[in-house]
């Protein structure tokens, strides 16, 4: 019984090392220490020993029992580790290659075209301005000649936030505030742009997001005319569009200029002949400008006497629409990678 004892010890250790699968070492322990195991069967036999030979077999069987123990938890951890990091490597990302693969990330659109226009106008000798978005009514309207109840103010869907008095604190509709601040903190002459961020009451649809971009410009010097508003619009035009595109204005109301102007360009699609984009007019309409309203330079205490000066503003986002000949200004901020990965 020993030398058959010694014979199962060898073999189950034997096949313990060489089962490959858990499941594997589990039929093992099943062959040896299950109910018609072959140490089970020993351990049966043991009764019809006598109590000497019992207690020799016994002790025997205990010991290769333990032995075979022993061998089967170690396997099983060795299997463990061996599944454990399998699974691991399968969950691993191969970033390396992905990076490989994929392109360069590069500046939004939007962010592009504001660029080019700071550029543009760094070129005719601007400077770049910015304010905060969060404004207050004084600067995004009583400054700006329009007094609380003006009828003008409906040209504005304005936000309010609930900060102080009410209604006294907005996200600002547009960047014109920023030409009050630009005055207030700096003598004339000035000639600066200011782009940024705006907001407005409004849905999203093909034409309208409740957050866009305006830039804004503002010029005070002495002895500016509306001629020196006209020739730099259409300086900025050739520059910006090229040499075959012109530009052209119209009158209209704005209540920080008086004289105001709409600010349109030749279509750049069919430049000026007549097309879908510009509704078989040849012009796009770009913003709005005019000279700076004596009340606005009275209200940040300039004398309308000595100085003078000019303003401008339109849509960033739209600019940048009708470059690309993009219909819907939602596309700029659904964020879909096939789109802004263009251009
Ligand atoms: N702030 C105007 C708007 O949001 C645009 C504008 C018009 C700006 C005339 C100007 C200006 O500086 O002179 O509709």
């Amino acid at each position: 019984m020993i030398d058959e004892l010694l014979r199962i010890e060898t073999d189950v250790l034997l096949r313990i090392g060489l089962a490959d699968s858990l499941d594997a070492v589990k039929a093992v322990e099943a062959d040896v220490m299950g109910k018609k195991g072959s140490l089970t069967d020993i351990k049966k036999g043991l009764g019809a020993l006598e109590p000497d030979e019992r207690r020799t077999v016994g002790l025997r069987v205990n010991d290769v029992r333990a032995a075979i123990e022993g061998a089967v938890a170690d396997r099983r951890a060795e299997l463990e580790a061996v599944a454990r990091a399998a699974r691991l490597d399968a969950e691993r990302l191969d970033l390396t290659e992905v990076i490989g693969r994929a392109k360069r990330g590069h500046l939004h659109l939007v962010t592009q075209t504001r660029d080019r226009l700071e550029d543009v106008f760094v070129g005719l000798g601007f400077t770049v301005s910015e304010g905060p978005e969060v404004e207050t009514d004084w600067y995004s309207f009583g400054a700006l000649n329009i007094p609380p109840s003006h009828p003008a103010r409906g040209m504005w869907d304005t936000l309010y936030l609930e900060h102080g008095a009410p209604m006294s604190t907005l996200l600002r509709p547009h960047t014109s505030p920023v030409q009050i601040r630009v005055m207030e903190q700096q003598p004339p002459p000035i000639y600066s742009v200011m782009p940024g961020r705006v907001y407005r009451r409004d849905t999203a649809d093909a034409s309208h997001m409740p957050v866009f971009h305006q830039i804004e410009g503002l010029v005070v010097d002495k002895g500016i005319s509306f001629a020196d508003l006209a020739g730099t619009l259409e300086a900025f035009t050739s520059a910006y569009f090229g040499g075959s595109i012109t530009s052209r204005l119209r009158p209209s109301y704005f209540p920080f200029t008086e004289p105001s102007a709409e600010y349109d360009i030749s279509c750049i699609f069919c430049e000026g002949s007549g097309c879908r984009t510009c509704a078989q007019t040849g012009w796009l309409e770009l913003g709005g400008c005019g000279m700076v309203h004596p009340n606005v330079l009275a209200a940040v205490g300039l004398d309308a006497e000595e100085w003078g000066g000019f303003a401008f503003g339109f849509g960033i986002d739209r600019l940048a629409l009708m470059r690309h000949g993009v219909d819907d200004i939602r596309e700029l901020y659904t964020n879909d990678v096939r789109f802004l990965e263009q251009f």
